[in-house]
């Protein structure tokens, strides 16, 4: 059996005295998508922080399986430098030589070798969210985090992002762990879906990244059923 990536262990979060975490426990495995899903303000983006290092947990354990991997995280807002071009934000807290080709290189990965010049205020949501990717990957990171990056898209672009980082995911060996509220998202790119709820990821559920499209649909209506409470499905269905 192959060894967990990351192992997270009995894991507790409070802000203050507010129980945000209790006891979750999960591996995530080389290579694999997991998603985590859950309701707003179930405490996902938390866990994203405790793994990217970003934040404290109150107590438990968290484990990689090698010592300081490159992590990355992709967040809903891009975080470019309005006053970089495109080229430069991708250079941008990188030490490696020859970083300007490799940023060029990055740029047709994601579709935008025209853009190299262009300022991030003069591309639409969507590129700029390329863009962050491209970013993102240039550390060459053994692990991606996404927090709900295509929450700002609209259903076109954000299709097109869910496809382009699922191919560069496979491409290029990556574990991700992508958090996001839409269901169907969380069917149709990861292996694995876990539900957080009540502070716990008491659910988990298939993925359809290795699934054929017509697969994806009965899961997505599953997890809309973990996650929505039972008065609010009532409601929803009369
Ligand atoms: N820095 C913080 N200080 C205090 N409470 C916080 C902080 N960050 C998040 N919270 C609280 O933790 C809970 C989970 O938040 P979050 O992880 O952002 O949820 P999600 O990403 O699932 O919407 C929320 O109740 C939120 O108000
Ligand atoms: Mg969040």
């Amino acid at each position: 059996m192959t060894e967990p990536f990351l192992k997270i262990q009995n894991l507790n979060k409070n802000y203050n005295e507010k129980e945000i975490l209790r006891n979750v426990n999960l591996a995530i495995y080389p290579k694999e998508f997991v998603a985590l899903v859950g309701q707003s303000g179930g405490g996902k983006s938390t866990l994203l922080r405790m793994i990217a290092g970003l934040e404290d947990f109150t107590s438990g354990s968290l484990h990689f399986n090698s010592e300081q991997p490159v992590v990355r995280v992709m967040f809903q807002d891009d975080r470019l430098l309005p006053w970089m071009t495109i080229l430069d934000n991708l250079c941008f807290g990188s030490r490696r030589r020859k970083k300007r080709a490799q940023a060029r290189a990055m740029l047709a990965l994601v579709g935008l070798e025209d853009f190299e010049n262009y300022y991030p205020e003069q591309l639409s949501g969507g590129q700029r969210q390329r863009v962050a990717l491209g970013r993102a990957l240039m550390a060459h990171p053994q692990l991606l985090l996404l927090d709900e990056p295509l929450g700002a898209l609209d259903a076109l672009t954000r299709y097109k992002m869910q496809e382009l980082i699922s191919k560069i995911c496979i491409q290029q060996d990556l574990t991700a762990i992508l958090v996001t509220h839409d269901v169907n998202e969380a069917a149709k790119m990861a292996d694995r879906v876990l539900v957080i709820r009540d502070g716990n990821t008491s659910l988990e559920e298939q993925g359809g990244r290795r699934l054929d499209e017509s697969q994806i649909e009965p899961i997505a209506k599953k997890l809309f059923n973990d996650i929505i409470d039972e008065n609010v499905k009532g409601s929803y269905a009369k």
